[in-house]
């Protein structure tokens, strides 16, 4: 059988690391990865492979771009790909971002079976462009790899039939724990001169937050005043630093004395930061089951999750993007007063 897994960004390649290793004496699968060049920086993608250990059998090269042309772009080279080089049996794309959803429609016409890993997630939340890309990628797969209760439980209700899913658990996690020894010795809190639960690691780039000057000067406000009692790591994505530019934002908060702003930080590096923050603040998806995992507590800043298990018995709780309620839980925290976590199954 041959497959071809689709990956385009940062947390893609986290979550398919294992995959050739399990398959390197399989007989029965030839396994192929193509990677669409979404995310493209050295920062955001190579750093990831090399060290990842994965190296994508293609790459599709598209240019950056606004989300139309990037997914059009992808529908067209993966195309050329399938007709002339590689034509798989089965596709297999990856949670819900723009090279997901532009694989799966590719996959739909040219009638490739399709296969979903980390499907049926639900946030309700249609304003995300994840969850349009969750639920169209949902409606043109075949095969669901389920990574959570909930997303079982949301294919159900959308008639989907049982004998198509398959819980699979968090692939994502199988990576973390695969390179833990490499995490451990990443020298990182050294570089950064930090210690062990003395600092909070932020990480904050949906468009919800940082694609409107209201959400970026409320950000620069939260770092204000964190900045006045707490050591603060914030690795910065490309989207949300072009913001604070273009709002001409950035110098306002370039020179806190307790924020370190740091460039996008490679894969071991991250982890351990993540590790042993003493707690995170997110508008990520995947880092609330990171979090989750590792017991470390993190406050999203979003009304609604599609991992609800990560709140549900996880270390992550949803508030709202305001100082108080931040500053209220930053204090139980400190004074161990924060819910009991504990790690979900798979
Ligand atoms: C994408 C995903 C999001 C995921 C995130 C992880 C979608 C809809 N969103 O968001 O779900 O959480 O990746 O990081 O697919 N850029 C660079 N260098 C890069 C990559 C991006 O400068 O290597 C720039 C782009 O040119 C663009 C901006 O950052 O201006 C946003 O990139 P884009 O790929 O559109 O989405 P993300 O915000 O990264």
């Amino acid at each position: 059988m041959k497959v071809l897994i689709v990956v385009g960004t940062r947390p893609n390649f986290i979550k398919v690391s294992q995959f050739k290793k399990e398959l390197k004496n399989s007989t029965l699968i030839d396994l192929k990865i193509v990677h669409t060049g979404q995310h493209y920086d050295v920062k955001m993608a190579d750093v990831f492979f090399s060290q990842l250990n994965i190296k994508p059998d293609f790459y599709l090269n598209i240019a950056p771009n606004s989300a139309c042309s990037q997914v059009a772009e992808i529908m067209i080279k993966l195309e050329e790909l399938i007709l002339n080089q590689y034509k798989p049996d089965l596709i297999v794309v990856v949670g819900d971002v723009n090279s997901t959803l532009a694989a799966a429609i590719a996959a739909n016409k040219l009638n490739i079976k399709l296969a979903h890993l980390e499907s049926g997630l639900r946030s309700r939340d249609r304003t995300m462009p994840e969850e349009l890309n969750r639920i169209i990628t949902d409606e043109l797969s075949e095969v669901f790899f389920i990574t959570e209760k909930s997303g079982y439980e949301n294919l159900i209700k959308e008639g989907k039939n049982k004998d198509q899913l398959f819980m699979v658990g968090n692939t994502m996690i199988d990576s973390l724990i695969a390179f833990k020894p490499e995490i451990e010795k990443n020298e990182i809190l050294n570089k950064l001169n930090l210690k062990p639960k003395e600092y909070i690691l932020l990480t904050i780039h949906r468009p919800a937050t940082v694609d409107y000057e209201n959400g970026l000067i409320n950000l620069i406000e939260v770092l204000k005043d964190l900045n006045k009692t707490e050591m603060l790591v914030f690795p910065i994505h490309p989207r949300t630093i072009k913001k604070l530019i273009e709002f001409d934002l950035y110098d306002s908060i370039k020179n806190l004395k307790n924020l370190q702003l740091i460039e996008p930080l490679d894969y071991f590096s991250f982890q351990k930061l993540l590790c042993n923050a003493k707690l995170i603040i997110t508008d990520s998806g995947g880092i609330q089951e990171e979090t989750t995992y590792e017991k470390i507590p993190c406050l999203t800043l979003r009304p609604n999750t599609e991992r609800p298990i990560t709140v549900e018995i996880g270390s992550n709780i949803l508030i709202p993007f305001e100082i108080n309620i931040i500053r209220k839980y930053i204090n139980k925290i400190t004074n161990g007063e924060f819910k009991k976590s504990s790690i979900p199954e798979l």
